[in-house]
């Protein structure tokens, strides 16, 4: 069982950890408490741009398959099993797996949950939202993306979240242009967010990627000016991941969270509706290059 008498999630049964095989290169972190300081920066070259490129596309491509498998009646432990098997049969490491103690492949988190949901024994039922979190690590480099799915039906006010928050990571994105500060990604995100009267999440954000899985650059979601001022470069690789929480202008959504004793689900205070979209890119002359596509 998962759920309360009010449908609200509860924690579920986690399974035994999935082998990866020996001949797929781990990332440094795996086997320790976390990873080790990262000391390189966030711009990256051509070719190593092209690296994130297939680390991204293999992840964006396992997250379709995982989204092909969603239905009422699944586990979260059964996708997360979809998509441990699309990674290694690609030759890329699940970067989640064995990350600062966190024990699956995906995380999949579900209604009120922000973000970092574990697979369990938790069925989906219709109605529920459904955030899947894929990060592959493959020839040194990380790709990381999510996208929130429907389960069956959605109410109104549920497909308008989850579209809304997808036009929230598009005007983040067509924000990014070489020269400007960190700062408008958040900027154009918030002011679209609060049209609706949703609620942005303050502290869990984008991050530089690549060959670190989180580089120590932080990319907020809210309009952090005159902080996050770092100017964006050609080369410079980083993700955009806004989550947005249910609220209407009258009675606006909230950042507030909670988190769970298993020290990793992230909860709405409230128990409001969330979503998140994210991908990973790359800092053009022209504007940003989508590195997470399929
Ligand atoms: N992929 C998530 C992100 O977008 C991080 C997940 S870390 C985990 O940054 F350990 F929870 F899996
Ligand atoms: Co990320
Ligand atoms: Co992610």
């Amino acid at each position: 069982m998962s759920r309360d008498a009010q449908g609200h999630l509860l924690p579920g049964r986690v399974s035994p950890t999935r082998r990866v095989p020996v001949g797929i290169p781990r990332p440094e972190y795996v086997g320790k408490a976390g990873p080790k300081p990262y000391d390189g920066d966030d711009i990256y070259d051509a070719s190593e741009v092209e690296r994130i490129r297939t680390s991204g596309r293999i992840a964006a491509q396992a997250l379709e398959a995982v989204g092909a498998a969603i239905r009422p009646g699944v586990t979260t432990d059964e996708l997360d099993a979809v998509g441990h098997e699309f990674l290694i049969r690609r030759d890329a490491y699940p970067s989640t797996l064995g990350y600062r103690g966190y024990r699956k492949s995906l995380c999949t988190s579900i209604n009120e949950v922000i973000c970092h949901g574990i697979p369990d024994d938790t069925v989906l039922v219709e109605g529920d939202l459904i955030n899947i979190d894929i990060t592959a690590f493959h020839d040194g480099m990380h790709g990381d993306l999510n996208a929130t799915f429907a389960v069956g039906e959605l109410s109104l006010e549920a497909a308008d979240l989850v579209t809304r928050t997808q036009e929230a990571l598009n005007r983040g994105i067509k924000a990014v242009a070489p020269g400007r500060e960190i700062n408008v990604i958040g900027r154009a995100i918030e002011s679209y967010a609060k049209r609706f009267g949703y609620g942005v999440v303050r502290d869990y954000t984008g991050h530089g990627v690549g060959r670190a899985f989180h580089s120590g650059l932080v990319i907020p979601h809210y309009d952090a000016s005159p902080d996050y001022d770092t100017v964006m470069e050609p080369g410079m690789v980083f993700t955009i991941e806004p989550m947005l929480t249910f609220g209407t202008v009258e009675n606006p959504g909230t950042a507030e969270w909670d988190e769970w004793p298993d020290d990793w689900t992230v909860v709405t205070r409230d128990l409001s509706l969330t979503a998140q979209f994210e991908h990973t890119l790359v800092v053009t002359e022209r504007g940003a290059d989508i590195l997470t596509l399929p």
